[in-house]
């Protein structure tokens, strides 16, 4: 009864800091994002964006994996996470014959993005392992033995999972992006040919839809593709897509890629 009594108490102080917590949020100072602009260029994914805040807020390093189909902005969040300050980003296929070791050891990152992880090699996945689980960095080379302590967080991204060692994977939180939706795909497509490709509203939801439901594809790229090319000429659109469509690959049963 003792024990419940305590229980209940920390719990009603957990409620108690729980409700100033809420309130000094409302109050409180922009989130880093907001300051930095980190997301600026990604439509959508609130949530997501919200728990990056919250990860590079925490005091302690938090590892956050993005996993998802192609084109579903896992490069994008990677590539606006480089905006923090003494991050470092590497793309997974085009590790170094020296390693991540020496470069880790040299400049201690705070922030650590890896783009494709999937494509790491097995001795750059090992060296990550420990010091995601204790920030110690350790290597015995030559005989000699370098050991150092550090505090970095890892922001990763993976088109699958499959080639990621089991223990590293264990180490992230793990957000599983889903393809998008015809309602999403159409949204976001025709915001970014709006807004960066300069193509009217009408003639975007044209190619967004006829690139989602003709060539069957959900990559953003695709629509871009079109735009570029045929500009807001109605006809060399129909042209484009008719070309693409003839031309594409009937074997592939991922065309929703
Ligand atoms: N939610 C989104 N917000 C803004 N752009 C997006 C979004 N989703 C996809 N894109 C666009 O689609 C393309 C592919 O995105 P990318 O981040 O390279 O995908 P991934 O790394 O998942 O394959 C880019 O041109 C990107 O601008
Ligand atoms: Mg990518």
């Amino acid at each position: 009864m003792k024990l419940f009594n305590r229980w209940r108490k920390k719990n009603d102080d957990n409620n108690l800091s729980k409700s100033e917590f809420i309130d000094n949020r409302k109050h409180s100072k922009p989130t880093i994002e907001e300051k930095l602009g980190l997301f600026a260029d990604i439509f959508g994914y609130e949530d997501i964006k919200e728990i990056f805040d919250m990860t590079i807020k925490a005091n302690r390093p938090v590892h956050v994996l993005l996993v998802g189909p192609p084109a579903s902005a896992k490069s994008l969040f990677m590539s606006s996470l480089t905006k923090l300050e003494r991050s470092y980003y590497a793309i997974g296929s085009s590790s170094t014959k020296s390693g991540i070791f020496d470069y880790l050891f040299e400049h201690r990152p705070r922030y650590f993005i890896i783009d494709e992880i999937e494509k790491m090699n097995k001795r750059d996945q090992t060296s990550l392992l420990n010091l995601m689980e204790s920030g110690v960095l350790s290597e015995l080379k030559h005989r000699q033995h370098r050991t150092t302590q550090l505090k970095t967080w890892v922001f990763a991204s993976a088109n699958s999972i499959d080639n990621i060692l089991p223990p590293l994977l264990t180490r992230f939180t793990a957000i599983h992006l889903k393809p998008y939706t015809e309602e999403e795909f159409i949204k976001i497509a025709v915001e970014i040919l709006e807004r960066q490709e300069g193509i009217d509203r009408e003639i975007a939801v044209l190619i967004a839809e006829a690139v989602f439901n003709k060539l069957k594809s959900a990559n953003i790229r695709e629509c871009i593709r079109i735009a570029r090319l045929a500009r807001d000429n109605l006809s060399e659109i129909q042209k484009v897509i008719d070309t693409f469509l003839k031309y594409s690959d009937s074997s592939s049963n991922n065309s929703m890629l």
